[in-house]
């Protein structure tokens, strides 16, 4: 089938297979049947996350496990979802309750098994802040086994499951734990800025609030998939060395950068904006025009077509900056 529906840059390719899931018993089957023909497995959730490059010649698992609760104790609350409930809902549905702890993550495209693999994370908070316990079918043996927060190797926007054990596991459920005791973090300057202008004192803000805030932000910065297809931010903020950091920012004074333990993250967008390619257009594919940091491909290109613009994008600001981007969607095949 045209898998062009279920990836959010709207690239069409051809799966070989293609199967929907909605119980464990269906997925092990799906695994089964991919095993006994030795095809690779392509698991999607939102598709928001991947590049398809060309046809796929495996087996793409559309997942649709359902099932979200939220259980309050002395300590904190307790949310656990099925990895094919939509992150966004589960983020509205703990704001909803009065609950806080999600809510800088809202509007984030995808499915809840998808969270974990690249550590989701946006206005100050990542899921790992956030995360309990996940479990996750082992694809050779249909097992289901339990990982702990010291399991996944969170980093920025890696996990585990794009590192050791990549391909080798299907997220099926996910656990969060939120504080009892809620206390915004609302430190991150775009969202700093944007309360302070709508005169919110912190005293007076909720999670709705927040959620609200955030919700407005990125609606005004990053386009709508279903409007302008798009995987979201292209390439990972580079983190470089300290000694790199103050080079560029003695040549660049505007340089946008965060500190990261003892190096320095820097704003992929500005980097590329400033090499002029915000806006720019390349026959189906192109550069948002309001965040430098999203590719779009409003004429229904071609992966290869994105996947060129990219690297241009790529060897450009390394010429101008001596700094490398790395892809932050996963390519397929
Ligand atoms: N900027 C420019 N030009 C642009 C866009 C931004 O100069 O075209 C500057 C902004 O002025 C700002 C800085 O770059 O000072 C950073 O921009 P922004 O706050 O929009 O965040 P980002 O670093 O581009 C990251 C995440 C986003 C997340 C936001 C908010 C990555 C790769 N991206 O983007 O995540 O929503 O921060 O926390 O870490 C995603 O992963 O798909 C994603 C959208």
């Amino acid at each position: 089938i045209d898998l062009q529906p279920h990836n959010t840059l709207a690239i069409s390719a051809q799966s070989a297979h293609f199967a929907r899931v909605q119980t464990l018993d269906q997925l092990r089957e799906a695994l089964t049947f991919a095993r006994q023909r030795r095809l690779p497995i392509l698991p999607l959730g939102g598709g928001s996350n991947i590049v398809l490059t060309g046809d796929f010649p495996g087996l793409a698992i559309q997942l649709d496990l359902r099932g979200l609760s939220v259980k309050s104790g002395d300590f904190g609350h307790t949310v656990c979802a099925a990895a094919g409930e939509n992150w966004h809902q589960l983020v509205m549905t703990t704001v909803e309750k009065g609950l806080g702890g999600l809510e800088n993550l809202a509007l984030i495209p995808g499915k809840v098994g998808a969270a974990p693999i690249q550590n989701i994370g946006a206005y100050g908070i990542e899921l790992r802040d956030r995360f309990s316990s996940l479990q996750a079918m082992e694809i050779a043996s249909g097992e289901i086994h339990r990982f702990d927060t010291g399991d996944c190797a969170f980093a920025y926007r890696d996990s585990v499951f794009k590192g050791s054990l990549r391909d080798q596991y299907i997220i099926t459920q996910v656990s969060l734990a939120l504080p009892g005791a809620w206390e915004p973090c609302i430190g991150y300057p775009a969202l700093h800025g944007y309360l302070r202008k709508c005169n919110w004192e912190s005293g007076a803000l909720t999670p709705a609030v927040v959620a609200q805030a955030v919700t407005d932000i990125r609606n005004s910065k990053l386009p709508l998939p279903e409007i302008i297809p798009n995987a979201g931010s292209f390439f990972k903020n580079p983190v470089v060395e300290t000694a790199h950091y103050e080079s560029l920012k003695a040549a660049h004074p505007g340089l946008v950068a965060f500190v990261a333990g003892d190096r320095w993250k820097l704003a992929a967008a500005w980097l590329i904006d400033r090499a002029g390619w915000r806006g720019v257009r390349r026959n189906a594919v192109g550069v948002h025009d309001s965040q430098a940091l999203v590719l779009v491909n409003p004429g229904r290109g071609s992966g290869e077509e994105l996947t060129g613009l990219a690297e241009e994008i790529a060897a450009d600001v390394y010429a101008k900056f001596g700094v490398s981007l790395e892809p932050e969607p996963r390519y397929y095949p």
